[in-house]
């Protein structure tokens, strides 16, 4: 068995929020190849996109290790200690706590493991986004798993024919389900049709008993005073012989669907799938991004990566994703580009409510002393 780990930080920003320093980049780079040196490690690739650095590991220490968060964690120290050397915007912002304790839950980097039993070829794709939150794997790992529209092997390949479980995670109750598509489908939508709560962990297929995708939804924590394990999520997609081809796992981003997290957390924007070269954000800190780069992965090897997205196929996306863009801008500060008042980061609702408690009256009190 073999583990495929994402874990991902923001731990400083190159300029504003946009973008990860190449002398950050070249300090991940400089650590995992020391683990992969002590044996920690089988393989090690360094990927970022927008503010966020991906560490994508493999390695035999199964998913939620101590070994492995611990490395992670203290990558991410040093390149936060790059970035408060070089003045960076947000240095160390997701290292939440001050010292490492077991696994990375709760402290601010997210993480999305896979254990697995290799197959005689292994392609695997390792999704990163910036400036949204994991909810926005919903729509995606929907149309991957679940829509013959998008996936013709739900149809025609009699090992995806009967189908695949979603487990699902209430992220503010903490409770999860398993849903049994196709026949819980109607049932399931209901659920992940609202991404801010309902987010999809991980997919196994019924035929394969495999599980085939996972996501970097942690459970929200309350950390300094505010919920964390929410932002710029990761997921790993395995592909091909009874899964996805990677085709039909890359197809859901043709279509630039509109998500949460954009401009201080709180607007909802188009997510743009690009290449590596185009993942920093600058527009309304956005618009947000994906990129997915693709493996195999042999003897838990990482052969590759390819920058999936870049690709002229997706150019109508990326045209698409502007004009979406332009249309939600033009609502300034009203919904649906603002989030509900409930899923803002940022907001001055509580002072304002304070402050503004002496002016509002009462409009039945109103009523009931109104002149006769
Ligand atoms: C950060 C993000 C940005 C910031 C915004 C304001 O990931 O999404 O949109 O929220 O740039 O940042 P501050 O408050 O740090 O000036
Ligand atoms: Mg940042
Ligand atoms: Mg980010």
């Amino acid at each position: 068995m073999i583990t495929l780990s994402i874990i991902k930080a923001d731990t400083g920003g190159f300029v504003g929020h946009s973008a990860v320093h190449p002398d950050m980049m070249a300090e991940a780079r400089r650590e995992v190849e020391r683990a992969k040196d002590s044996g920690l490690l089988i393989d090690g690739a360094v990927a970022s996109c927008g503010d966020d650095i991906s560490l994508i590991m493999t390695h035999t220490y199964g998913c939620d290790a101590g070994l492995i968060h611990s490395f992670a964690w203290d990558t991410f120290q040093s390149t936060t200690h790059i970035a408060k050397e070089l003045g960076l915007y947000g240095a160390g912002q997701d290292l939440l706590s001050d010292a490492f304790s077991g696994n990375l839950r709760g402290m601010g980097p997210g993480y999305a493991e896979l254990e697995f039993e290799e197959r005689p070829s292994e392609p695997v794709l390792c999704f990163l986004a910036d400036k949204t939150e994991p909810g926005a794997w919903n729509l995606p790992l929907y149309k991957m798993f679940a829509d013959p529209f998008n996936t013709a092997g739900l149809v025609i390949d009699e090992k995806m024919h009967a189908g695949f479980g979603f487990e699902v995670y209430d992220l503010y109750e903490e409770k999860r389900i398993i849903f049994d598509c196709p026949s819980d489908l109607y049932d399931m939508l209901m659920y992940i049709g609202a991404p801010a709560r309902y987010v999809i962990h991980s997919i196994r297929s019924k035929t394969l008993d495999i599980t085939a995708a996972a996501t970097s939804t942690q459970r929200l924590s309350l950390i300094a005073g505010k919920y964390v394990g929410k932002d710029d999520p990761v997921m790993i997609v395995r592909c091909q012989s009874g899964l996805p081809a990677v085709g039909e796992a890359l197809e859901p981003f043709a279509f630039s669907h509109t998500v949460g997290g954009c401009m201080r957390g709180s607007h909802h924007a188009p997510l743009m799938p690009v290449p590596l070269k185009q993942s920093h954000t600058s527009r309304f800190d956005g618009p947000p991004r994906v990129v997915a780069l693709g493996f195999q992965v042999h003897e838990g090897k990482l052969i590759g990566p390819r920058d999936m997205f870049d690709d002229p196929a997706f150019d109508h996306a990326r045209v698409q994703a502007t004009e979406v863009m332009d249309y939600l801008r033009r609502h300034g500060p009203f919904e649906p580009h603002r989030l509900p008042l409930e899923d803002l980061e940022y907001t001055t609702m509580a002072s304002l409510t304070k402050r503004l408690a002496h002016r509002w009256t009462s409009l039945t009190t109103e009523v009931a002393t109104a002149p006769t």
